[in-house]
């Protein structure tokens, strides 16, 4: 049986890391009889200079028939200008709601090496293994009407539309809970209830799919806007938020920055589980295309192959290779390898140098 893996660079640093990647995926085919195809896209901006879209139909198609995306980033100052239906990101949000990738994972993790580089004193993010559940094709991502439009009075109106329906929050509410279960049973949903009906209904039903059915989990609701203060505060009181669309990509984005090292996190998001694995499933950085610094080779490499290790855990039921993976990866940092941004102002290594430690660290764990 091969795996498909479809690769998507996309723009900017994507196209540096992603290479990284592709190295990782060669030493499991050789060493752990991975096999896996790859298959290579455009998306985003390289995507439209080719196509004149943000993602071609046929690349559409190939993501549909693999069993895994791995996506790079996408975006920059080039596509500033370009018709707002084409702009890089309709890439990446094409592929979620065609895909049906209605759970993004992004775990926070603060690798205890690292934990000096977070803006937060040390003891309040040391270990800190936080886990955020996004709801990804809905909300006011997707929500309708949307648009701007002229107003006789001469004024213009932006409209966009905040839209859950039932299915939608218990579908995202039961991963948040089975995931949970894993870990350290807690859940978290977070919602402005307080000021929208959405909210309210988000509520509602995560109470409710709780009693039903999970109630041996612990579960809280906190307003949007004190859980980003919480996660500030005191973010080890969290396990796992469940949140919407919005909410979770700013939630998602203050949890990264806890860690200290944006470059260090991945993420995955998923569709419906067949047998506990994911059919359709993207993974990604949580980094973008970083075009100040692309083209240079010193970007950091471990965000994305993080999220290959979790492909490998969630897409190809191989959690033993993806664990070995995280612990290459862990000892890579432990040795004090550091590619720039996290270096702290010390010697650092470029991309591809840190591709190679991590390999060479996978030959050291394997044989042990
Ligand atoms: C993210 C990004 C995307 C989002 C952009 C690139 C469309 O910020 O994945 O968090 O807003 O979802
Ligand atoms: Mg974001």
């Amino acid at each position: 049986m091969t795996n498909k893996i479809l690769i998507l660079p996309g723009d900017g640093i994507g196209q540096e890391v992603m290479i990284e990647v592709e190295k990782i995926i060669g030493w499991f085919n050789s060493n752990k009889d991975f096999n896996a195809e790859i298959e290579y896209g455009l998306v985003g901006g390289a995507s439209y200079d080719a196509d004149g879209v943000a993602i071609s139909d046929a690349t559409m198609q190939l993501a549909q028939k693999s069993d895994a995306v791995l996506f790079g980033a996408v975006g920059g100052p080039k596509w500033d200008d370009v018709a707002y239906e084409h702009r890089p990101e309709a890439g990446l949000l094409r592929l979620r709601k065609e895909l049906d990738l209605f759970a993004n994972l992004r775990p926070a993790i603060c690798f205890s090496s690292l934990s000096d580089s977070s803006s937060l004193k040390k003891e309040i993010v040391e270990d800190l293994d936080i886990l955020i559940v996004r709801e990804l094709t809905g909300g006011v991502y997707f929500g309708e009407p949307r648009g701007i439009e002229e107003l006789e009075n001469g004024n213009r109106r932006g409209t966009n539309t905040q839209v859950y329906e039932t299915w939608e929050i218990q579908r995202i509410a039961e991963v948040a809970f089975e995931l949970a279960r894993k870990r350290k049973n807690k859940v978290t949903s977070s919602e402005k209830r307080n000021v929208m009906e959405s909210g309210l209904l988000w509520y509602e039903e995560v109470k409710k799919i709780h009693q039903e059915k999970y109630n041996d989990v612990e579960l809280d609701h906190m307003l949007a806007d004190n859980c980003g203060m919480q996660l500030v505060r005191w973010p080890k009181q969290f396990d796992v938020i469940v949140t919407d669309n919005l909410f979770g990509d700013m939630l998602s984005d203050v949890a990264a920055m806890l860690t200290g090292s944006l470059g260090m996190l991945p993420s995955a998001s998923l569709g419906k589980a067949v047998n506990g694995l994911f059919e359709s499933a993207l993974y990604e950085p949580v980094h973008g295309s970083a075009p100040d610094i692309s083209g240079q080779g010193i970007a950091n490499p471990l965000a994305s192959i993080l999220s290959f290790s979790m492909a490998l855990k969630y897409s190809f039921g191989r959690n033993k290779d993806s664990k070995l993976l995280e612990d290459s990866i862990s000892k890579v940092l432990d040795d004090g390898s550091r590619t720039k941004d996290i270096a702290d102002d010390g010697d650092f290594i470029s991309t591809s140098e840190m591709g190679n430690k991590v390999i060479e660290n996978l030959e050291i764990l394997n044989k042990e």
